[in-house]
Formats: C-alpha cells, structure tokens, sequence
C-alpha cells in the first residue's frame, strides 16, 4: 500500500500527525470526556485484536465523509472477523439531524469504503444491517474472511474531500455524470439554470437562513466546530477554519480570535448566509440521489452509493457539496421531492468543475477513537 499521500497529508495538519503518530497521548475523541484514561485504554486494548490491515481497513473507512464532521462510528470486535458497526450517541445531530437520516448515510459511506478496503486487502465483508430504526446504536453486523484481492487504489479514499469553494458553472457533461455515478445508481443531474435547478438554488438558500437563524441548529453547529489548533488535537472530529475553506488571513484570525461563541453572533450568521447565496449561484449544477425506503437498510445502501460517487469525482474534477438544509428545514423538506420529481430524497448535492483540486484538510480521529472490544 502506499502511503506517501497519507504522510504529505499528515504533515500539512499538525493534529493528525499527534493523534496517528503518538495514539496514546491523546485520550478522549468526540469530547466524551468523562472517563478519557478508560476510553483510550479500550480503544487500544480492542485495536490489539485486530491485525495492522484490519487497522489499515478501519483507517480507510474512516475516511468517509460525515454531516458536521462528527465521525458517528463506532467498532465492537466481537470476534475475529465480527465487528459490530453502529453509532455513537454522542456524534448524533439531533438538532439539524433528527431522524438520524444523514447519521445513516454517513455510515453507508463508512461502509463503502470498508468494503473497497477489505477487498484491497484481500478480505469480503459480509453484512447485516440489524437495527430497525436509526436510533440503535448497533447497526450492522459483519463477519470478515479472507478471499481474492480486488485490486482498488484505496488513496481514492485519502484523497476524496468536499470541496465547497472554486466550482465554476460550466454545466456537468453528460459522459461525466455517467462515469461517476454509475448508469443505473438513480442519481438525477439539475442543471443550474434548469427550473428544478433555480428552484433548489433557492429552497437551498431559503433553508439555510432559516437554519441560520434555528437557534438550536446554530447551537448545535458551534459544539461541532474547532476553532483553534488545541481544540482541533484534542477532539480530531468536527469542522475547522480550514474544512470550512476559511483559509488566508481570515483563516488565521478566526483561528486565533474566534470561540464557540462567535458562532452565534448576528454578523457571524450573516456572513454564512452570503457564503451560501455565493455558493448557490456558483456550481454546474444540483445532483440528487433518491430515496427508495426509509428503513435503516435502505439509508445505508444509499450513503453507500453517494460514496461511490465520492470516490470518482476527483479524478474527472468535480466538486461535491453535500447542502442539506432544504432536506432539514420546512417547508422545503416537504415539498422538495415532488418538485423533483421522486418520492423521497437521501442526498441533495451541489456539483460543479473545478480547476484545482485542493488536498484534503478535514480531522479525523484515529481508529482507537472509535473502536471497542
Ligand atoms: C450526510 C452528510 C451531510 C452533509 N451535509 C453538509 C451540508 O449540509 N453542508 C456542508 O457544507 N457539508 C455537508 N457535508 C459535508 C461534511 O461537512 C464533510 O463530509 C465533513 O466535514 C468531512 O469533510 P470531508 O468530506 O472533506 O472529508 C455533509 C456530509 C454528509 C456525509
């Protein structure tokens, strides 16, 4: 396996380098902090059972993008080659995030770069998604055997980031959206300047305000972003000045100035609502992915197919902003699937060319963060 991008990209974030070189001088991830000694000592006891490409597998999964970056999965070995996959209460969103719908799809994407992995690896991962509704904390159950490599290039999986800033509006070619979607995943493309795409474009920026200004929403966001470089090492999940392509200048003051308070302020509000009209009105276009049930199984297969999704764009220079609000928020969550079209939507992307295609900057908490025995 290579691992020169994974080391370029350490470099560049100090955080990360602590966490993955010195795992046991960071004790608490996901600001459970209320027993950060017995955590730690868990994660590295259970991480003894596993083999280091088990551990390569779970750092790759990890990778996986997740609403707010909070991470929400958690590891039980239960056995060698059973894991049991769920979700940490803690990393919920219950504020934007109620039903658990974009917990769901963050772990489908969890599991789809643990499949890929495993197979890298020459493992098959068989799976069972247990949990009836997406409130269990244990989801799915696998059982890990080896079999045939399937040859991936897993720093897909490092490399893939969400990139939000720089889509120019070319519209998305036809070839493209193919290659990256797969013919039949159900993904339907909106062209900006469509009326489905003018109508998103603004139920997109309707819900943002409205979220904005949720003062349980907003709340929720500051808990979930890492202002400065301490709280970044000690938490390694939520949003950064830099994941939130706040860079320059301003990057380094809220950096250093701003705290969880600044969050709520009114100007702080209003600067991200004209960040989202900005955003909005720059792309190619909308992609949606349907929604065929809403059973935990059904979200899961989804969160899969928008990884998959993902893991291709790079390579054909297409940014993927995942914009959710107008899913979140009424009355646009109501009436959004019918104005598209389908029944229910899992995922509301805003897609777009982009030139350059930045490297990825968003933490992420080492394998013992997560993993149990
Ligand atoms: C289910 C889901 C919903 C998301 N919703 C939003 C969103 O509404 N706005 C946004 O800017 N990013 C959204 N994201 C992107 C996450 O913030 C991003 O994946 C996370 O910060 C990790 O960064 P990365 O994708 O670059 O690794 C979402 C991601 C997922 C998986």
């Amino acid at each position: 396996m290579n691992t020169t991008t994974r080391r370029g990209f350490l470099l560049t974030t100090g955080g990360v380098v602590l966490a993955t070189a010195l795992p046991r001088l960071v004790p608490a991830f996901g600001g459970d902090v209320a027993n950060e000694a017995g955590e730690a000592a868990m994660g590295a006891n259970a991480l003894r059972r596993l083999d280091e490409e088990e551990r390569a597998i779970l750092g790759l999964a990890s990778r996986a993008p997740s609403g707010h970056n909070t991470q929400p999965w958690t590891v039980r070995i239960t056995g060698p080659g059973r894991w049991t996959i769920g979700t940490e209460r803690s990393r919920w969103l219950p504020a934007v995030d109620p039903g658990n719908h974009d917990v769901m799809l963050s772990m489908g994407a969890f599991m789809e770069n643990l499949v890929i992995a495993a197979g890298a690896y020459g493992r098959r991962v068989e799976y069972r998604v247990i949990a009836k509704s997406p409130h269990e904390t244990a989801l799915i159950e696998t059982r890990i055997t080896r079999a045939d490599e399937i040859a991936y290039p897993v720093d897909a999986m490092r490399a893939r980031r969400t990139v939000r800033n720089g889509m120019n509006k070319r519209e998305l070619e036809r070839g493209d959206i193919d290659s990256v979607t797969g013919k039949h995943s159900g993904f339907i493309y909106i062209p900006r300047l469509s009326a489905e795409g003018k109508y998103l474009a603004e139920a997109t920026l309707e819900a943002n305000k409205a979220q904005t200004w949720r003062n349980e929403a907003q709340e929720e966001l500051a808990d979930w972003i890492r202002w400065s470089k301490k709280e970044q090492r000690s938490h390694l999940n939520g949003l950064t000045p830099a994941s939130m392509e706040i860079t320059g200048m301003a990057g380094w003051y809220v950096g250093s100035f701003f705290e969880r308070q600044s969050v709520l302020e009114n100007s702080f509000r209003e600067q991200g609502i004209a960040m989202a009209k900005k955003q909005v009105d720059n792309c190619g276009g909308w992609l949606v992915l349907p929604l065929t049930g809403n059973s935990p199984a059904a979200l899961v297969e989804a969160g899969r197919a928008f990884q998959r999704m993902g893991l291709r764009v790079r390579e054909k220079m297409i940014a993927v902003h995942p914009m959710t609000q107008a899913l979140q928020e009424a009355p646009w969550k109501n009436e959004i699937a019918a104005r598209i079209g389908v029944r229910k939507i899992a995922m509301l992307m805003r897609v777009g060319y982009v030139k350059s295609y930045p490297a990825p900057v968003s933490l992420r908490m080492p394998i013992e963060g997560f993993t149990r025995a």
